[in-house]
């Protein structure tokens, strides 16, 4: 983001550099995660305060990354971590060398308390490490500041700059007093720490004008929170007349969640919405349609052949009509165009790009205002714009909805059913204090004919899976260890209160080998 005061990340491949990032903006400190390659000219370009040079799983011997070495003869702090380090220490005539079976765990280290990197700390630290390379020889421009128990180089400071180098990981929870290092180079950056979401709304708000001029904005907005952020960013800077949103209802979404995007827009002020009710069309489709990949695909053309008509609508073919994408940052850094060309492509599924939005991409006019943030400040904009606490901090929600939900066909009354369980089940979970505690709480519906007794008779009818995971990005999860109490208060309120349902079972299956979806 153009001035903004910041701090730059270049991005070595290590699986924590997000976590850097996160740590800085815990702080109030806007960082930017850049390629390994980017040159110092254009690092100084945007005027960071400091530079972070992130850990990687490679060896300094085998991998440089073009890196720029002109980064290390500047004055801007630099701080190295674990493969940053290294990499600084071999540049400025030092080396570097395997050592066996590396370093990996929890250790204490004797720590130079007096070096500013380190100032609050003990003489001896615990920290977490993660290395199988070490510095061999330490480079003359620098002195060591912390030593593992078997004497081997754990920190280095640079004679004359401030430049800093760790070897073992400051970012992570397991590194009890890591924070304090990242705030004391914080200290040494100078940063003024003014960084929070009313100074980005001001400032994605002047980005989207000056991107948009005097054009207009079509907007998708689906009910989640990233659609919602990035819609009502549009507003806030572009004015009720100039930016037109549309809502598809495919008929498999939850309870009253297509009713409350119009809810909300309206408690915005904003009526101008594009409510296309396309659920007849969809459950047409899906009829007679099992399998769980069919229904996905078979969902994703028929939402791409309604986006694409309803954008027309409003499209003036001008070169003026831009498309707003709820793009997170970390979207970036996925697919590759936010930092080096180490990150994975992880999202490509998850995403619909109709030809008509892939059209307008080519001719850069797609607007993405969550471009720079994380999912969690997405929320916090969406809070700051005035969006209720239980929209903002929402669960994820597949884009096929329900109908991933429900083993088998898709029918309206199966629908009806889990509508009414899943409802029941996250009033409950709310109610108990549990929903912010789990990642993705949702129900299930087995169309599987199981046998019960109410009052003589006995009874044929559906089962409810319950689920409720805890997971940092989806990739990952344990399944959440819901109290019996909750689960059982949710269990008689299903069966006495939905017809069609008289068995209600929990899942205990963490992802892998599960998946968080059933489907
Ligand atoms: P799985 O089931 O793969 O889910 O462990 C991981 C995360 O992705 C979501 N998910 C989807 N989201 N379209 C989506 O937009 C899909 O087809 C889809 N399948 C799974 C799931 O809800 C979880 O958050």
């Amino acid at each position: 983001m153009q001035d903004i005061e910041h701090i730059a990340i270049l991005d070595f491949g290590s699986q924590y550099t997000q976590l850097i990032a996160r740590r800085l903006r815990e702080m109030n400190v806007y960082t930017e995660i850049l390629s390994p390659d980017t040159d110092l000219t254009t690092i100084k370009a945007s005027s960071p305060k400091g530079i972070i040079l992130s850990g990687g799983p490679g060896s300094t011997h085998s991998q440089t990354f073009n890196f720029d070495e002109n980064i290390l003869n500047s004055d801007i702090p630099i701080l190295g971590i674990c493969y940053g380090m290294q990499l600084m220490n071999t540049l400025c005539e030092g080396s570097v060398s395997s050592i066996g079976r590396g370093e990996y765990g929890k250790q204490f280290l004797s720590v130079d308390s007096r070096a500013a990197i380190f100032r609050g700390l003990a003489d001896s630290e615990l920290v977490w490490m993660s290395h199988g390379d070490s510095v061999e020889n330490l480079s003359p421009h620098f002195h060591s500041i912390a030593n593992s128990t078997d004497k081997v180089i754990a920190a280095i400071a640079h004679k004359t700059r401030p430049h800093f180098g760790v070897q073992f990981h400051p970012e992570v929870s397991h590194t009890p007093n890591g924070c304090q290092i990242i705030n004391n180079f914080v200290e040494i950056c100078r940063c003024s720490r003014d960084w929070n979401m009313e100074n980005y709304i001001e400032s994605i708000k002047h980005e989207i004008k000056e991107q948009v001029g005097d054009g207009r904005v079509v907007s998708l907005i689906s009910g989640g929170v990233d659609s919602t952020a990035s819609t009502l960013l549009c507003y806030e800077a572009l004015g009720k007349e100039r930016v037109f949103p549309i809502h598809i209802d495919n008929g498999l979404m939850r309870k009253g969640e297509s009713e409350s995007v119009v809810k909300l827009l309206k408690e915005h002020g904003i009526t101008n919405i594009d409510f296309v009710d396309a659920s007849d069309r969809f459950l047409d489709a899906l009829k007679g349609v099992t399998d769980p990949e069919e229904k996905r695909r078979i969902i994703g053309n028929l939402f791409i052949e309604i986006l694409e008509k309803e954008i027309e609508k409003f499209d003036t073919h001008d070169g003026k009509t831009f498309f707003c994408q709820g793009t997170l940052y970390t979207d970036l850094i996925e697919s590759g165009k936010g930092c080096g060309n180490n990150a994975a492509v992880i999202k490509t599924h998850h995403n619909v790009n109709p030809p008509i939005v892939e059209a307008k991409r080519k001719q850069g006019l797609i607007v993405e205002p969550n471009k720079h943030i994380f999912k969690d400040e997405v929320r916090m904009v969406c809070e700051s714009l005035g969006v209720p606490h239980v929209l903002a901090w929402r669960h994820p929600f597949p884009g096929p909805g329900l109908a991933i939900r429900i083993i088998g066909e898709i029918q309206k009354e199966r629908l009806e059913m889990l509508r009414e369980a899943d409802e029941i089940y996250l009033e409950e979970i709310r109610k108990a204090g549990w929903y912010d505690k789990i990642w993705q709480a949702f129900a299930i519906l087995l169309p599987v004919s199981t046998v019960g007794v109410m009052g003589d008779k006995r009874t044929q009818g559906n089962v409810i899976a319950l689920r409720a995971v805890s997971s940092k990005d989806g990739m990952t999860a344990d399944f959440s260890e819901v109290p019996y109490e909750i689960l059982g208060r949710v269990s008689t309120r299903i069966i006495n209160e939905i017809p069609g349902i008289n068995r209600v079972v929990y899942d205990v299956t963490s992802k892998p080998p599960g998946t968080i979806e059933w489907e």
